[in-house]
């Protein structure tokens, strides 16, 4: 019997029911930028419609709205910005967030998840090609726009792997699937006589050329542009990072990717797994991967969420052994590691 708690309620389903509605408020206030009109103090809906250049009515029932959802705070007629606002949602903030709807509330993924019935009937993606394939434009957003979980994990990442890549001469740092390629650039900088490989298709490597740039590594950065399964490595490597790539394959072909790349790496070599994970724990604690985990049947041929103990099964059929799993308390990425002997 299912708690309280847990049941299902007329005002769950209806929270389900509404939830894109939430969506597109914060998808229209972050692209008018009302959070930027209210960054200065308080003002009633006529002032935020002669800045934002808006109607003046319907400025006043997306204020209300927005009000209504938590983003703003309401008093009389003056609107003001809720509490964590400006840090997020607030262009000129250094911590902004609003760029990451490009990705998580994106058109791409509606579009995929329009038709989630019809890609379970089938059995997978509608599309002819999908996520795993050259010039999916989504990809060239998330590698500009990030996520929530981009630099955090990247410097957990370089923290794990820190006192023993710092015992490795000259590291060398192949990054698969790079996309923004932040993993391999915080651990570059953290490790200033490393030098780093970026694998990934040609639009993608064009953004993560930008972020090399700004983040003052790409003098010790080269580009690798083509197909993880085809395109020549080079190496041998120190580090072969793979973050959130696995997942776009089915385990057999996750499996012969990490032969491929345990090819490459000189001995005591270390595959490092970022990745989403499912089926370790009750699915309500890995809810994001879940939900993510619907994308990638919509968006690949046989792409699913894996498990840490799936991960350590392929990285040891792969031939690489003393595997590790590592997750830090309320954060969704897991990291699974595999050397080479
Ligand atoms: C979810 S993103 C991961 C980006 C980054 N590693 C991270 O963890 O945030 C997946 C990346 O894999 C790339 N990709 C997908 N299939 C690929 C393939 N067959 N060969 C090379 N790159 C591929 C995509 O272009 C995309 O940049």
């Amino acid at each position: 019997m299912p708690s309280r708690d847990n049941a299902v309620t007329r005002e769950r389903l209806l929270e389900m029911m509404t939830a894109y509605k939430s969506t597109y408020l914060l998808r229209a206030a972050i692209e008018l930028k009302v959070f930027d009109a209210l960054a200065n103090g308080p003002c009633d809906p006529d002032d935020v419609a002669a800045i934002l250049r808006t109607d003046p009515r319907a400025t006043r029932v997306l204020l209300r709205a927005l009000a209504a959802t938590g983003l703003l705070e309401v008093s009389g007629e003056q609107f003001t910005l809720a509490p964590g606002a400006a840090e997020l949602l607030v262009t000129t903030s250094p911590g902004y967030g609003g760029g990451v709807v490009k990705v998580a509330a994106s058109d791409h993924e509606w579009d995929a998840m329009r038709d989630l019935a019809e890609v379970v009937r089938r059995g997978g993606t509608l599309l002819g090609t999908g996520a795993e394939a050259p010039g999916f434009d989504y990809w060239v957003d998330f590698a500009e726009h990030l996520t929530f979980a981009t630099k955090p994990g990247a410097e957990w990442v370089a923290e794990l792997l820190g006192p023993w890549a710092g015992g490795r001469e000259g590291l060398t740092v192949l990054d698969v699937g790079c996309g923004h390629g932040l993993f391999g650039f915080t651990l570059l900088g953290r490790h200033p006589g490393a030098r780093g490989w970026c694998l990934d298709w040609p639009n993608v490597l064009e953004v993560a050329a930008r972020h090399a740039d700004r983040l003052g590594v790409a003098d010790r950065v080269a580009h690798l542009p083509g197909d993880a399964f085809e395109a020549p490595l080079g190496g041998p490597y120190d580090v072969v990072l793979l973050g959130n790539v696995l997942f776009q394959f089915s385990q057999r072909r996750a499996t012969e990717l990490l032969r491929r790349l345990a090819g490459v790496l000189k001995p005591g070599g270390r595959v490092v797994i970022v990745s989403f994970t499912t089926g370790d724990r009750p699915p309500a604690e890995d809810h994001h991967a879940h939900l993510l985990g619907l994308l990638m049947l919509g968006w690949t041929a046989g792409g699913e969420m894996h498990s840490p103990t799936a991960y350590r099964k392929m990285l040891a059929t792969a031939g690489l052994g003393a595997t590790e799993a590592h997750e830090r308390p309320g954060f969704p990425l897991r990291v699974i590691t595999g050397e080479r002997p």
